[in-house]
């Protein structure tokens, strides 16, 4: 497998954390990890295995100049990136008890994104073990999440699972 690029934000959050978390479980020769806020296009051009990790905060915290997302800076380099024979994963801190009408919803904001660009995603998860209303990360008629939810606010006793089920899945996707 080629090295992996994991790219998260904002520094010091949740995201950050499971972010390292998967580097471990991949092996640091395997996989490098940026903050977002510090990577351009050109440094995520470099790899061919892409992971991306994000929190979703609600619209108003997302475009806050407060809050230092760092994914919202990025969004015009999305568009500069050649996709071409890559395979990109994402993974999305959210609640889905005290939001069940978003349940990580960025995941499905940026998957949109990088696939009008021609981006190839990997890393589709069962809904199945999710109790939520609504969510823009749905595919495949509503059966699967575009990428990993992770709740490490109401039930981070199934980070540690859910990565292991979900790294296992990658190692076989990626390239
Ligand atoms: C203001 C605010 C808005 C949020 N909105 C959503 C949301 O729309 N959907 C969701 O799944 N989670 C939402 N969450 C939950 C966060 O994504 C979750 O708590 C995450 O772990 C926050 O990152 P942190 O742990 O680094 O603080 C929201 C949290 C906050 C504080």
């Amino acid at each position: 497998m080629k090295k992996i690029g994991i790219f998260f934000g904002p520094i010091g959050s949740s995201a950050e954390k499971v972010a390292k978390m998967i580097q471990q479980m991949f092996g640091s020769d395997n996989a490098d990890i940026i903050a977002i806020r510090e990577a351009t296009a050109q440094d995520m051009q470099k790899y061919d295995n892409i992971i991306m990790g994000m929190p979703t905060l609600g619209k108003d915290v997302w475009d806050s100049e407060k809050h230092v997302n760092g994914w919202d800076d990025f969004r015009p380099e999305f568009a500069k990136i050649d996709y071409t024979g890559k395979k990109i994963a994402l993974f999305g801190l959210g609640d889905q008890i005290s939001y069940p009408n978003n349940f990580v919803d960025s995941i499905g904001n940026i998957a949109n994104r990088i696939m009008e660009h021609g981006a190839q995603i990997v890393g589709h998860v069962s809904t199945e073990g999710y109790e939520f209303n609504e969510s823009n990360a749905l595919i495949d008629n509503d059966t699967k999440f575009v990428g990993l939810p992770i709740n490490e606010t109401h039930e981070p006793e199934l980070t540690g699972q859910r990565l292991s089920k979900w790294i296992d899945q990658l190692k076989n996707e990626f390239i």
